[in-house]
C-alpha cells in the first residue's frame, strides 16, 4: 500500500502522462502554481462543472446562472473588503530566504499531529477488529484527546491573533512550536507581515489615463453588484439565487500541492438571497444540499467532513468548509458561508445605488441577506482524480491501474476496439458505431496494440467501457462490451449500446441519488 506522499506523486505523474493536467508554459520551465487542463482533463473538468451547474441552475427553478467580466470597476474591491482585508500573514526564513504562509505552517504542524491521532486509529482498528467503534474511541482515549487538545489549543490561539492583528504574537507562536521551515531545518525567522493578494493590472493605453484594476479573487462579487439587475430582469423572488463559474486570480504565496492552490484557478459560486431571519434555515438547508451533492458522486461517505468556522469573517454569522479527504489528509474543497447583507450594503454604500427588494406580499423593501455556496473546481478535479485513481491486485496475481472516475464524469466514455487492426471490415464496422455513439457521448477509436494493452490503456484513462468489434460482430451485429470497473464481459446487440452507455453514465441517474 502506497504512503501519502507517495499516492500524491502518482497522482502527479498521471495527470501529466494521460493527458489531464501539465505545467503551464512547461517547455520554459513552467510557471510556479500555474496549470493547463490537457485533452482529457479539460472534459473532465468541464463535465464536473456541467454536473454543478445542472444540480444548482437547471434543476432549481428559482436560481439562474450569470457570466460576469473578470475585470471588475476597482471600487468594486474597496467596497468589498478586499483592497483593505485580503491579506495573507507571511513569513520569511532568514537562511533559506524561503517565504512561508504563517498561518500554514502552523496547520501544517497540526495536521502532523492529526496524523499522530490517525495512527492511533488504526492501531486500534486492528487490534479489536470487528468490535471498533471509532466515534468511542476518539472521544474516550486518553492519548487521542490529548493530542486533540493540544491542535484546539493552538489553532484557537492563532485564530485569535490573527483576529486581533497580533502579528508578533503568530511569530512567537511558531517560535515555541519549534516549527522549522520544512526545506532546511532552519528556525531562523523574520517578523510576520500582511501580503495582498490581489493582483493588479491596468486599463488603457496610455500611462497617464490608464486606470488601475484588479484581476478578480473571486466570482462571488459579479453577483452582488448585479443583484438587482438579474431579480428586475428575470423577475426574480425571494428567496432566489445566481450562480455563476469563472476564473479567480490570487497571488498565492504558498502555491503548493498541485492544482490544490493556484495562482488562476476557477470557482463555482451560488449566492442565495433571501429575506432577513431566515438564513439560519437556509444555512442549514444548503449544507445539507451541497453534501448530498457530493455524496452522489460516489467518492465514499468517509471522505468528506464539515468544518464548522469559530472565527468568522467580519461579514459572516455562519460558516463551515466541507473537507475532503486529499492524498495529504483533509483539506477544504468547499465553503458555506452565511454573508448577511455585508455585501449588498457596501456596494450601495460605495456606489451610492438602492439594492433593495421590494417584498409585495410584506409590502415593504429591504436589503437582502446572503447565503453564499462556493467550490473551486481545480480542487473537485483533484478531489475526483486522486481518488479513483487505484493500484489494483488482479486474481491471476497480475495489478492494474485504474483510473475510476464516477463515469457521469469521465471525459470519454468508450473507446471503440477493433480486435485486428488489419481486418478491413472490422474496422469499417468500428468507424460505423463510432459514428453513431459520437452524436451522444465523447467517444475515441483505439487500434493500437494487442487487446488486452488496449483494455489497460483505458482503465488508466478512466475510460469506463471498451467495445470490441470482432469476427462475430460482422455475422450477428453484436459485440463485446467491457466495464471498466468489473473487467466483466458481455456479448450485446450494436443497437442495445446506447442505452447500456446511457444507464452508467447519465447525469439524471447519478443527481437522482442525492
Ligand atoms: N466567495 C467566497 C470565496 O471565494 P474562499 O473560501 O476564499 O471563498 C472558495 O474560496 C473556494 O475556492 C475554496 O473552497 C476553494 O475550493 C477554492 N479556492 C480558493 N483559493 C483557491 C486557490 N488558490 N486555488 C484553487 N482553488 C481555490
Amino acid at each position: 500500500m502506497a504512503n501519502n506522499e507517495d499516492q500524491f506523486k502518482k497522482v502527479l505523474s498521471h495527470a501529466k502522462e494521460y493527458g489531464y493536467v501539465f505545467q503551464s508554459s512547461e517547455i520554459y520551465d513552467g510557471l510556479s502554481a500555474v496549470y493547463d487542463y490537457a485533452q482529457n482533463g479539460v472534459e473532465l473538468k468541464k463535465n464536473i462543472r456541467d454536473y454543478w451547474w445542472k444540480a444548482m441552475v437547471q434543476l432549481n427553478d428559482n436560481i439562474v446562472g450569470i457570466d460576469a467580466a473578470i475585470f471588475m470597476h476597482p471600487t468594486t474591491w474597496k467596497a468589498s473588503g478586499h483592497v483593505d482585508a485580503f491579506n495573507d500573514p507571511l513569513i520569511d526564513n532568514k537562511d533559506s530566504k524561503k517565504r512561508y504562509r504563517a498561518d500554514v505552517l502552523i496547520e501544517d504542524y497540526c495536521a502532523k499531529i492529526e496524523a499522530k491521532i490517525d495512527k492511533e486509529v488504526k492501531k486500534a482498528e486492528k487490534r479489536f477488529g470487528d468490535a471498533f467503534n471509532k466515534e468511542e474511541f476518539v472521544s474516550t482515549n486518553g492519548r487521542v484527546l490529548g493530542y486533540q487538545e493540544k491542535i484546539n489549543t493552538i489553532l484557537s490561539r492563532m485564530a485569535k491573533s490573527l483576529e486581533n492583528e497580533d502579528l508578533a504574537d503568530v511569530k512567537a507562536l511558531i517560535e515555541e512550536l519549534e516549527i522549522a521551515d520544512p526545506l532546511s531545518g532552519s528556525k531562523n525567522w523574520t517578523d510576520v507581515k500582511q501580503f495582498n493578494l490581489m493582483f493588479g493590472t491596468k486599463l488603457g493605453a496610455s500611462a497617464d489615463s490608464a486606470m488601475d484594476l484588479y484581476l478578480r479573487p473571486e466570482t462571488a462579487q459579479g453577483i452582488f453588484v448585479n443583484f438587482l439587475n438579474v431579480q428586475k430582469t428575470g423577475r426574480m423572488k425571494i428567496p432566489f439565487g445566481i450562480a455563476q463559474t469563472g476564473k479567480a486570480f490570487r497571488n498565492e504565496i504558498v502555491a503548493r500541492q498541485f492544482i490544490f492552490r493556484m495562482r488562476e484557478f476557477e470557482q463555482m459560486e451560488m449566492q442565495f438571497f433571501i429575506k432577513p431571519g431566515t438564513q439560519t434555515e437556509w444555512f442549514k438547508h444548503w449544507k445539507e444540499a451541497r453534501l448530498k451533492w457530493h455524496l452522489s458522486l460516489g467518492l465514499g461517505e468517509d471522505n468528506y467532513r464539515f468544518h464548522d468556522h469559530e472565527k468568522l469573517a467580519h461579514y459572516a454569522d455562519a460558516a463551515t468548509d466541507i473537507e475532503f479527504k486529499f492524498p495529504f489528509g483533509f483539506k477544504e474543497l468547499e465553503g458555506i458561508h452565511s454573508r448577511t447583507d455585508f455585501d449588498l450594503k457596501q456596494h450601495e454604500e460605495y456606489s451610492g445605488k438602492k439594492l433593495q427588494y421590494f417584498d409585495h406580499e410584506e409590502n415593504e423593501s429591504y436589503t437582502p441577506y446572503v447565503l453564499e455556496t462556493s467550490i473551486g473546481l481545480d480542487r473537485m478535479f483533484l478531489a475526483v482524480f486522486s481518488n479513483s485513481l487505484i493500484e489494483e491486485e488482479l486474481e491471476d496475481g497480475s495489478s492494474r491501474t485504474v483510473l475510476k472516475l464516477p463515469a457521469v464524469l469521465a471525459p470519454v466514455k468508450a473507446a471503440i476496439l477493433p480486435l485486428v487492426k488489419k481486418d478491413e471490415g472490422l474496422v469499417k464496422l468500428s468507424k460505423q458505431i463510432i459514428e453513431d455513439l459520437k452524436w451522444d457521448y465523447n467517444v475515441v477509436y483505439d487500434e493500437k496494440d494487442a487487446v488486452g494493452r488496449r483494455y489497460r490503456r483505458q482503465d488508466a484513462n478512466g475510460t469506463p467501457f471498451c467495445i470490441t468489434v470482432d469476427g462475430e460482430s460482422l455475422e450477428n451485429n453484436t459485440v463485446t462490451i467491457r466495464h471498466r470497473d468489473t473487467m466483466e464481459q458481455q456479448r450485446v446487440k450494436i443497437e442495445d449500446l446506447k442505452s447500456i452507455i446511457k444507464k452508467e453514465v447519465d447525469v439524471k441517474e447519478w443527481l437522482m441519488k442525492m
